[in-house]
């Protein structure tokens, strides 16, 4: 039973997913953590091609491991999420996730992971598409760039000065570029995805309006 939020960057994909996970007892994944993580390998060590990527976060290794509700990235078991929110990992990512390699790479990861548990609330840019276009449900979540920035920078807890804000806006708008028209699945709703523009809707209603799509299609809470 899989569930497949896709969107830009920070249109609210995370903290929606893990919340539906919960109502429905599922575990929650954000994939772009691995692809943050396999960013940082390469940055960390220096390497630019993906055979060397992949073999040195093989080595170490970066893991998908259960912590709570979440399915979460670990280097060599530990903890990695703060030196991947880093802002030379977010300049580097765009980049590293076109490399073909890397995403069988990730894709392997998730759909190992998924399997597992038996199911997965997923969220990312390429779900609905091409990791599981079997999906149950398929959501695009897309808001106003500026808007987006606004809930990057009050999540970071920066104050959200105008200069600030028109600085981050051109830093996601230059990340959904590239996503978008990379040739290896690019960032699109799939054929079948339900596009919820979130822009004037808060946290609460647009989990709500996922459970309901959802329950519509037949899944229940545990
Ligand atoms: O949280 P934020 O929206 O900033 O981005 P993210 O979900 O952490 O993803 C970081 C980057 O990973 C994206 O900009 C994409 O380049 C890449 N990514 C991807 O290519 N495919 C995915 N399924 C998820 C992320």
């Amino acid at each position: 039973m899989i569930i497949a939020i896709d969107g830009p960057a920070a249109s609210g994909k995370s903290s929606t997913g893990a919340l539906v996970a919960r109502h429905f007892g599922l575990v929650h994944v954000d994939s772009g953590a691995l692809y943050r993580a396999i960013t940082w390998v390469a940055l960390t060590f220096g390497l630019d091609d993906a055979t060397g990527i992949i073999a040195a976060a093989e080595s170490l290794p970066i893991t998908l491991e259960r912590h709570d509700g979440d399915l979460v990235v670990r280097s060599a078991g530990q903890p990695i999420d703060e030196a991947i929110r880093d802002a030379a990992v977010t300049a580097h990512v765009s980049a590293v996730s076109a490399l073909p390699a890397i995403r069988d790479w990730a894709n392997r990861l998730l759909r190992d992971g998924a399997r597992r548990e038996g199911g997965a609330v997923v969220d990312g840019r390429d779900i609905g598409t091409v990791v599981f276009p079997e999906a149950a449900l398929k959501v695009f979540l897309t808001a106003t760039p500026a808007a987006r920035a606004k809930r990057r920078l009050l999540q970071r807890g920066t104050m959200v000065e105008q200069a600030e804000l028109w600085r981050e806006t051109a830093l996601l708008a230059e990340r959904d570029h590239r996503d978008s028209t990379r040739a290896v699945a690019p960032l699109r709703p799939a054929d079948d995805a339900i596009v919820l523009d979130t822009t004037a809707l808060d946290l609460a209603s647009q989990v709500a309006r996922i459970i309901d799509l959802a329950r519509d299609r037949g899944l229940s809470a545990p």
